[in-house]
C-alpha cells in the first residue's frame, strides 16, 4: 500500500512529484524516492523515512515518485523505489505484490542480470530490459510483453527515454488529464488542485504517454477511447490542513460534531432501505475500524428484527457459498481501496449480489463498484487511525435501521463534551502503561473493540476490546492489581456490565466507566449520555497515550491509511 505519482508534460515534474508524494505519504512512509530523465540520462534519489520536498536531480519533463509501505524486503534504501534496470535505462515504481517474482528473478539471473534489492519490484524493469534486448521493438512493446508475465497485484509507472508507461491490476491507479500534460497517481489527491479531469483505469488497463500522446489499452490490448470524467468533489482545505492542531488525528477527532451532521445527509437512503427490505438477511463486511462499525450495525439491525451478519473482509471464504441466496451486502470502507474488500465485492457481484457501499472517498474503486453509495461525507481523513469515518458510519447505520438518533442533538452534546473528555483522559495516562482491557455488551462490544484498536494503533500498548460477559471465561486471568479496564455501557446492558466490572474489581482491576450515570464500581467516571458517541473518549485517550510516549499518532509504525494488498 504504497503511493505512486508520475508527471509527463512540458513542465519540470520534480516539484509536482515531490509535493504529490507529500500528499500520498499516508499510504506508506517507510521510504520514498523520485526519478527523472535529464540530458537523456535517468537520475534517481531515494531514502528511508518520510518525504521531504527539497528539489533533487535535474529538470525533467517525465518524473516518477513513490512512497513505500514495505511488503517484500526490509525497510532500507536499496529496497526503496524507484527500482532500476541493470542498464539504468528504465526506472520504475510499483504498488502491490508480484507473486511469481522469484521465478522471474531466477530466469533473469541465469541470463546474467544482477539484483541489488530484496524487492519483487526490481524484477519488472529488468524483465522489460530483457524483452527489449536484441529486438527492434522498443520500450512500449517490451512493457506490454512484461505485463503478460506478471502474476499478482500491481500499479506501475515506468520511464524510459521520453516515454512514461503505466498499468494497473488489483491496485488503484488514476490519470489526471491537464493541458499537454498528464498525472498518474494512486488516487486523485496529488493532482486535484491542478485538474479535475480524471480517467479511472479499469483492471488490466495499461498505456503510455509519449510526445504529448496518451494511449490506453485494456487487458486484451484493445485500444480504449480516452474518456476523462470531470469530478466535482474538491479537497476542502479544512480537511487537508491541520489548522491549529498538532496532528491530523486530533483535528479529525474534533471535527466530529460537524461530520456527524454531514453524515446524516443521505440522498440514496430510501433506495438502500428498500434494497435491505427486499433481502431476508444481509451481510455486513469491512476491515479494521470499518469492520468494527459493521459489528455495531449488526446489533442495530437485530433490534429491528433483521439478521445482518458481520464478516471480516479477509475471512470471506467462509460465506462465499451463501452468495447465491444473498440479495444484498453492505460494505464499509473509508478509503474505498481495501484489497480484501475489493475481492469480496468482485465475488459477490459475480453472483448478482447488490452492493450498498458506505464509503468516504468519492471516485474510489469501491465507490464505483457499489450499486448504491451512502457517502460518509467525513471529508479527507489523513490520520492513519480512523476516527471521524467510524462515527459517520454509525450515524448512517442508525439511519438505515431507523434507530432513534437525532444527529443535531448528538452534535451539540459532543461540542460541549469533547474538551472536558480530553482533559479527563489526560488524567488517566499514568494509569495505563502495558495492558488495557475494554469491555462492552450489545452494540458496545463494537465500541470496546474500536477503542482497543485505536490504542493499539497509535500507542503500541496491548489493548483488548471484548464482550464483557466473556471475561470470566478466560481473560479474567490477566487481571491483577490496578489493571486498567474501560467499561462502556448502554441502558439495556448496564446492569450486566456493572456485574462484570465488579468481578474485575474483586481481582484488583481499576475500572474506568464510560456511562450515562456514575456507578459505585467505577474508580474513574467519564459521563457520556449517548452510547453511539462512547468511542470518542477512547479516541482521545489513544491520542494522548501516543504523544505521551513521543510517537507520531498520524503515522503509526508498520501501518498505512489504505491497505491495497491482501
Ligand atoms: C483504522 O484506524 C485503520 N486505519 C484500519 O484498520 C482501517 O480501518 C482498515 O484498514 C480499513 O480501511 P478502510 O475503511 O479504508 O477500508
Amino acid at each position: 500500500m504504497c503511493g505512486i505519482i508520475a508527471y509527463a508534460g512540458e513542465k519540470d515534474g520534480r516539484e509536482i512529484v515531490l509535493k504529490g508524494l507529500k500528499k500520498l505519504d499516508y499510504r506508506g512512509y517507510d521510504s520514498w524516492g523520485i526519478a527523472g530523465i535529464s540530458e537523456e540520462k535517468i537520475w534517481l534519489h531515494k531514502t528511508t523515512g518520510t518525504v521531504n520536498t527539497d528539489l533533487v536531480g535535474g529538470p525533467s519533463n517525465i518524473t516518477i515518485g513513490h512512497t513505500r509501505w514495505a511488503t517484500t524486503g526490509r525497510v532500507n534504501k536499496a529496497n526503496a523505489h524507484p527500482q532500476l534496470s541493470n542498464d539504468n535505462k528504465i526506472a520504475l515504481v510499483h504498488n502491490g505484490i508480484i507473486d511469481n517474482y522469484l521465478k522471474i528473478k531466477d530466469n533473469l539471473t541465469r541470463k546474467g542480470y544482477e539484483f541489488s534489492s530484496e524487492t519483487d519490484t526490481e524484477t519488472i524493469p529488468n524483465l522489460i530490459q530483457s524483452h527489449m534486448e536484441g529486438k527492434k521493438e522498443g520500450f512500449i512493446e517490451a512493457f506490454r510483453e512484461t505485463l503478460k508475465e506478471l502474476q499478482g497485484s500491481y500499479a506501475i509507472a515506468a520511464i524510459n527515454n521520453n516515454t512514461l508507461a503505466f498499468a494497473r491490476q488489483d491496485s488503484p491507479l488514476v490519470i489526471g488529464v491537464g493541458e499537454k500534460e498528464i498525472y498518474i497517481a494512486s488516487d486523485t489527491s496529488p493532482f486535484l488542485d491542478k485538474t479535475n479531469k480524471v480517467i479511472f483505469l479499469d483492471e488490466g488497463d495499461w498505456g503510455y504517454y509519449k510526445d504529448g500522446e496518451l494511449a490506453i489499452f485494456d487487458s486484451k490490448d484493445n485500444k480504449k477511447e480516452i474518456k476523462a470524467e470531470e469530478i466535482k468533489w474538491q479537497q476542502e482545505d479544512e480537511h487537508t490542513k491541520k489548522q491549529d492542531f498538532p496532528h491530523y488525528m486530533l483535528k479529525e477527532i474534533y471535527e466530529q460534531p460537524n461530520t456527524i451532521l454531514k453524515s446524516a445527509e443521505q440522498p440514496n437512503l430510501e433506495e438502500a432501505k428498500q434494497a435491505i427490505k427486499e433481502s431476508s438477511e444481509i451481510f455486513l463486511t469491512g476491515s479494521g475500524t470499518s469492520y468494527n462499525a459493521c459489528l455495531a450495525a449488526s446489533s442495530f439491525f437485530s433490534k429491528q428484527g433483521k439478521r445482518a451478519t458481520p464478516i471480516l473482509a479477509s475471512e470471506h471464504q467462509d460465506i462465499e457459498h451463501f452468495f447465491d441466496n444473498t440479495k444484498t451486502m453492505i460494505i464499509v470502507s473509508q478509503s474505498g481501496e481495501t484489497a480484501d474488500l475489493i475481492e469480496v465485492v468482485d465475488k459477490a457481484k459475480a453472483k448478482d449480489v447488490r452492493i450498498i457501499g458506505i464509503i468516504n472517498v468519492p471516485g474510489s474503486t469501491l465507490w464505483r463498484k457499489s450499486d448504491i453509495v451512502l457517502g460518509m461525507n467525513a471529508g479527507q481523513e489523513i490520520g492513519v487511525a480512523s476516527t471521524k469515518a467510524y462515527t459517520a458510519t454509525l450515524i448512517i447505520f442508525s439511519k438505515l435501521t431507523g434507530k432513534q438518533t437525532n444527529e443535531q442533538e448528538l452534535s451539540n452534546y459532543l461540542t460541549q463534551k469533547i474538551k472536558p473528555w480530553h482533559s479527563q483522559v489526560k488524567e488517566l495516562i499514568k494509569k495505563i502503561n502495558k495492558d488495557l482491557f475494554i469491555i462492552g455488551r450489545g452494540e458496545a462490544v463494537s465500541y470496546a473493540k474500536e477503542t482497543a484498536l485505536k490504542v493499539k494503533e497509535v500507542s503500541y500498548i496491548r489493548a483488548e476490546g471484548m464482550a464483557g460477559g466473556e471475561l470470566k471465561h478466560g481473560t479474567l486471568a490477566l487481571i491483577e492489581e490496578n489493571t486498567p479496564v474501560i467499561a462502556i455501557t448502554t441502558p439495556k446492558t448496564r446492569q450486566d456490565l456493572v456485574n462484570n466490572a465488579l468481578e474485575i474489581r474483586s481481582r484488583g482491576g481499576y475500572i474506568i466507566g464510560i456511562d450515562k450515570e456514575k456507578q459505585e464500581c467505577y474508580d474513574y467516571f467519564i459521563p457520556c449520555k449517548y452510547p453511539i458517541l462512547s468511542v470518542i473518549p477512547g479516541q482521545l485517550l489513544a491520542y494522548e497515550l501516543s504523544i505521551s510516549k513521543g510517537y507520531n499518532p498520524d503515522k503509526p509504525r508498520n501501518l498505512a491509511k489504505s491497505v491495497t494488498v491482501k
